[in-house]
């Protein structure tokens, strides 16, 4: 850089910043604040599809009769969260604003537009209706706006969800909240477990309507049982599955909840500690915004608190999570085979009033080993809880086993054995999911509907192009 270049570089960021409220195009944002965002826009090269489902086809039978048996993918850079989103098999493929399978809160956790159209409209407006009613209102992916406020940059919470689910919770209530603090509950605004609740509002004329209110369950604690008890209090079921007719729970992703339970939370860590270390570049020291793995920069986080060597602090990372691994696996399998076996006790004529005792154990089993691998950074941040949580799983499930058993055996088949499938392509089949099909539709939309959402941004001046500049089309489809 020459010194004329760094002149005006330091003239734009003493400028007094004078960036709209919520402006959702983060490339304003980076005229006043050119490192942060030159670091941010490098989220683009974490770009590799992980299609999880390929790993672990066993997966597929737990998710039977719900979207996650068609597309799941290891998450990657906060430049792909809205790209992703559009593109899942998971949002189908809409053909207008009211067509599709899920409803607005899906946009929630994927773009700065959300809390510029929760400001414009209002909460329970911005939750109602399919989700495809706002793909020409939300086209920015996560930026700065999601985390800031524009006229001091302090850290900002800009879900409303999340402040009521700690004052509920208790431990630690928002107002409460220090600095160090909100340098995890930015994060938390999305790394968190929710589901959907159904809230009745009414309209401008008088209407009802019902809301989709992203929530989270955290009234009774932030653990796997704490979580479960608030799902079984209410009766709440996200699905019901396709073979075994369980009424069952999906866990997404817990980060915070478990991270906190972990050494590095409780010694006051954040997130931000790792994901977004301090970095030096000459006289000036700024946060790391390329949020991705920590071990990209081993030196500039772990080596700041421990001594060791990048190498040993890898190894150790990798055996942590070979054992997540070898006991998810575990889980998945057994919990699969319980699936199965439900399906065929139903076959054979088995009453409710048999399976309901089975039932519970899968979907608790189901919703404990889901709850420790969802957040993908979990067996690190937070290894002994998530151990714990899997062992829970792999009993609850194999307490499933021994009912379906004996059920099996009075209806006559002893040595009933679960079919096989040895390929995500061979589970969906077994599942009964049209994928050629399904991929057809999308790929429609993809050169459609989704296209036209991005004009409709443009014209409205809300889109910012620097967000989508070489993006190329990645799924685990095409
Ligand atoms: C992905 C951490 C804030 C939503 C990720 C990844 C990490 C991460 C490490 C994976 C990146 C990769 O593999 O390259 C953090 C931290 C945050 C934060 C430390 C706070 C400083 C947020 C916020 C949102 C969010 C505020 C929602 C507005 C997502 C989504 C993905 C993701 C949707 C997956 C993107 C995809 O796969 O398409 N985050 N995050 N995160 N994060 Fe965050
Ligand atoms: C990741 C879709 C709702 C937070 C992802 C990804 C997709 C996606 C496609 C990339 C990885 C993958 O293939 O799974 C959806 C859909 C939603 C939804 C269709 C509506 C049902 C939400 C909500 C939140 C959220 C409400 C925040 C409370 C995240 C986070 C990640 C992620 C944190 C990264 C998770 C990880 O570490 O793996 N989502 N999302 N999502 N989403 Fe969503
Ligand atoms: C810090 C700008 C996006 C979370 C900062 C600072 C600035 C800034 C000026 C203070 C100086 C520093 O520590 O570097 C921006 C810009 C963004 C952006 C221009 C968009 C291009 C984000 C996003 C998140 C985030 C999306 C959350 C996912 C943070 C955090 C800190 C920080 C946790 C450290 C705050 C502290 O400890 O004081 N950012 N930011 N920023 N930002 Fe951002
Ligand atoms: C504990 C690794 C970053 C402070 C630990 C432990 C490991 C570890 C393996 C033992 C507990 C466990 O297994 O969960 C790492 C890695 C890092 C990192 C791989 C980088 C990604 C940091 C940073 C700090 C820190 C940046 C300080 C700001 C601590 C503290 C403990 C700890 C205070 C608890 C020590 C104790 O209970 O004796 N770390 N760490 N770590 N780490 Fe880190
Ligand atoms: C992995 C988020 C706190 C170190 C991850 C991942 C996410 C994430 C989403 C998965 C990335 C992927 O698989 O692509 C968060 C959030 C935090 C937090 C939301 C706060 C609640 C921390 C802290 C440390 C840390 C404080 C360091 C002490 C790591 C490491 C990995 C990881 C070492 C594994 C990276 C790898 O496998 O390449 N984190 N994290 N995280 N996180 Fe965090
Ligand atoms: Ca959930």
């Amino acid at each position: 850089v020459s010194i004329k270049e760094n002149k005006a570089e330091q003239q734009a960021i003493n400028a007094v910043p004078d960036i709209k409220k919520l402006d959702p195009r983060s490339s304003e944002w980076g005229k006043y604040f050119p490192r942060q965002y030159d670091s941010y826009i490098q989220t683009r090269k974490s770009d590799e599809i992980k299609d999880i489902l390929k790993d672990d086809p066993n997966l597929v039978v737990l998710w039977a009769g719900y979207g996650f048996s068609k597309d799941y993918n290891a998450p990657r850079g906060h430049f792909y969260a809205l790209e992703d989103n559009i593109n899942t098999l998971r949002t189908g493929a809409p053909v207008d604003e009211k067509t599709g399978p899920m409803p607005t809160a899906c946009w929630t956790c994927k773009s700065p537009d959300v809390p510029r159209l929760i400001d414009e409209i209002g909460e329970h407006d911005y939750f109602t209706g399919a989700w495809a009613r706002f793909g020409g209102e939300i086209v920015n992916s996560i930026g700065c706006a999601d985390c800031h406020n524009n006229e001091t940059m302090q850290l900002n919470v800009t879900r409303d969800y999340l402040k009521r689910a700690l004052d509920a919770e208790g431990s630690l209530k928002f107002s409460d909240a220090t600095h160090q603090d909100l340098r995890s509950l930015v994060c938390a605004q999305c790394h968190v477990e929710y589901y959907f609740k159904p809230t009745k509002w009414t309209d401008e004329n008088g209407q009802e309507q019902t809301a989709k209110v992203v929530t989270l369950p955290w009234n009774n604690g932030f653990a796997a049982e704490d979580m479960e008890e608030y799902y079984d209090e209410r009766d709440f079921s996200d699905w019901t599955h396709k073979l075994s007719k369980t009424p069952m729970l999906k866990a997404q992703h817990p980060g915070y909840e478990t991270f906190i339970t972990g050494a590095h939370g409780q010694n006051g860590l954040a997130c931000a500690d790792c994901h977004m270390p301090y970095v030096r570049e000459g006289g000036v020291k700024y946060s790391n915004h390329k949020v991705g793995s920590p071990l990209d920069d081993i030196a500039n986080t772990c080596l700041n608190c421990h001594q060791g060597t990048e190498k040993e602090f890898k190894a150790k990372i990798d055996r942590k999570l070979e054992r997540k691994n070898e006991l998810a696996r575990e889980a998945t399998d057994i919990l699969a085979k319980a699936h199965l076996e439900a399906a065929r006790a139903w076959e054979l004529g088995a009453t409710e009033e048999d399976m309901k005792a089975a039932l519970q154990d899968i979907r608790h089993g189901q919703w404990r080993w889901d709850y420790a691998v969802a957040a993908h950074g979990a067996f690190f941040h937070a290894p002994e809880e998530i151990l714990r949580v899997l062992g829970g799983a792999i009993n609850k499930a194999h307490d499933a086993r021994l009912k379906l058993r004996v059920i099996l055996a009075e209806l006559g088949d002893t040595n009933y054995e679960a079919p096989a499938y040895a390929s995500k392509e061979e589970a969906q089949e077994l599942v009964g999911l049209p994928m050629d099909e399904l991929v057809e539709e999308k790929k429609e939309f993809i050169n459609g509907l989704k296209q036209e959402w991005f004009e409709m941004g443009k014209e409205k001046g809300i889109y910012d192009p620097k967000l989508r500049e070489g993006m190329k089309l990645k799924t685990s489809f095409n």
